[in-house]
């Protein structure tokens, strides 16, 4: 679907605005089921996760229409999706689960698809579900779940970001009161229980690890604009990193990504927030020490972008994964590129510091993806970085356009699956 070419890049500077976040944006879409009324959403990014879920919908009987940058979404009568094959190119199709099941009483999901990053059960979705009072039926592949929702109380076993959205998307419906313990407390919860107020729904605790909800009757339509996407801002502050150059990175939320703007300030740089926003300024040189956790936490997403910085750390850094137990197979792409990586179990040991050079590498996944075109930035000559099924398009909006714009040398050329095949 994509091939990617990366020249060496010495240096990027000047600036560039943040989108709206993609993980954000996938849970509020999904709420055009709660709603006769029509949201509109400002800002959406052009990312495919955002086309494949608008498919999904409209499967789902939402109706929508662009206004310039805006998306507007409503259903009359909603209904569960039938394209087994839409659902399962991503994840966040399980989201449409919670809200079906609150407005209809019914929901059929195909188990969802998405990055091969690890197993990624939905047992905690269905969980929550059970709580307010739904019947579950699992067969190979679906899952089909009924009953009115009543407010009940949910305790997730690990703070699952999905299982909590889509029980705050299903409780905001439910008769009564929910009560979610151990929640997961990522901005993007807190954005969407803030829309899901501008909706009318009552919520309370959100970025907290207790959250209530006081089901209402009927929600109402509203404007509202996603907060800026802390991946892509941290992706690029990497890649400014790698270099010696000053990059200003417009409309972020600094205060969404303190764990993140910690590891680059202890590999050495300069970041400065002011009025105009986030400055990335001098060169990373120390290595990290990395563990990926729940929100505050290190993020997951941010392993791969991190460890393509790493390549460039003179010394040891040491790469924790705990969340997904699949989330290094961009370490073996990087090694196509002459990195000395060692991955024992959930660890990875990055020896950075060696020269790169240029070579035909892949995309294994959407973060995976986009740390290879920073590697890339960091190996001498060019990097071709072939991207078949579209990873990094499905999460960010223009990362090439991005670079160019601080002076990188990277392009995309897209071809059809079929020309493949001549
Ligand atoms: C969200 O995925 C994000 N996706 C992911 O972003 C992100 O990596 C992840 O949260 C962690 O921050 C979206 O928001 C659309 P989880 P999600 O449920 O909700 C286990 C990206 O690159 N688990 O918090 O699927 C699961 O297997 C992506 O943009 C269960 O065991 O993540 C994993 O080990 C990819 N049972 C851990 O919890 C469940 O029912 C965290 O998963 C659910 C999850």
């Amino acid at each position: 679907m994509a091939t990617y070419r990366i020249r060496h890049c010495e240096q990027l500077s000047g600036e560039v605005s943040i989108h709206a976040s993609k993980n954000a944006v996938l849970p509020i879409l999904c709420a055009g089921l709660l709603t006769s009324e029509p949201i509109t959403i400002e800002k959406v990014p052009l990312l495919t996760d955002v086309e494949t879920l608008v498919d999904i919908l409209t499967e789902c009987g939402v109706h929508t229409s662009k206004h310039q940058d805006a998306l507007i979404l409503w259903s009359d009568e909603p209904r569960s999706p039938v394209s087994e094959n839409l659902l399962s190119r991503m994840r966040a199709s399980v989201l449409v689960m919670g809200p079906l099941l609150a407005r209809t009483g019914y929901a059929r999901v195909a188990l969802p698809g998405g990055c091969a990053i690890g197993q990624r059960p939905i047992d905690l979705h269905i969980k929550g579900m059970q709580a307010l009072g739904a019947e579950a039926q699992l067969t190979p592949g679906s899952v089909t779940l009924q009953g009115e929702l009543k407010g009940g109380n949910v305790y997730l076993d690990f703070p699952s970001v999905g299982a909590t959205e889509n029980i705050i998307l299903a409780a905001v419906l439910a008769k009564g009161t929910t009560r979610i313990e151990n929640a997961a407390k990522e901005p993007e919860i807190v954005d969407l229980c803030a829309f899901l107020t501008e909706m009318g729904a009552k919520i309370s605790g959100s970025g907290t690890g207790t959250i209530l909800i006081e089901g209402q009757r009927q929600l109402h339509g509203c404007i509202y604009k996603p907060i800026p996407d802390r991946i892509e801002a941290g992706t690029i502050l990497c890649a400014a990193a790698m270099t010696e150059g000053s990059v200003l990175l417009r409309g972020v939320r600094p205060d969404h990504m303190r764990a993140v703007l910690f590891k680059l300030v202890e590999s050495g740089v300069k970041l400065k927030e002011t009025g105009a926003g986030l400055r990335l300024s001098g060169k990373a040189s120390q290595p990290i020490q990395v563990r990926t956790l729940a929100y505050p936490g290190f993020p997951t997403d941010m392993q791969a972008p991190m460890m393509a910085l790493a390549l460039k750390l003179r010394g040891t850094s040491v790469f924790l994964e705990t969340i997904f137990e699949n989330r290094f197979m961009h370490a073996r792409e990087m090694a196509r590129l002459g990195a000395s990586i060692r991955i024992e179990d959930r660890i990875a040991l990055v020896n950075g510091g060696h020269v790169l050079a240029g070579s035909t590498v892949s995309s294994t996944d959407l973060r995976g993806g986009a740390a290879m075109i920073l590697a890339g930035l960091a190996a001498e000559g060019e990097t071709v970085l072939k991207d078949p099924d579209g990873h990094i398009a499905r999460g960010y909006e223009d990362l090439p356009g991005m670079l160019r714009t601080l002076g990188a040398d990277v392009t995309m050329d897209e071809w059809d699956s079929a020309d493949a095949n001549g």
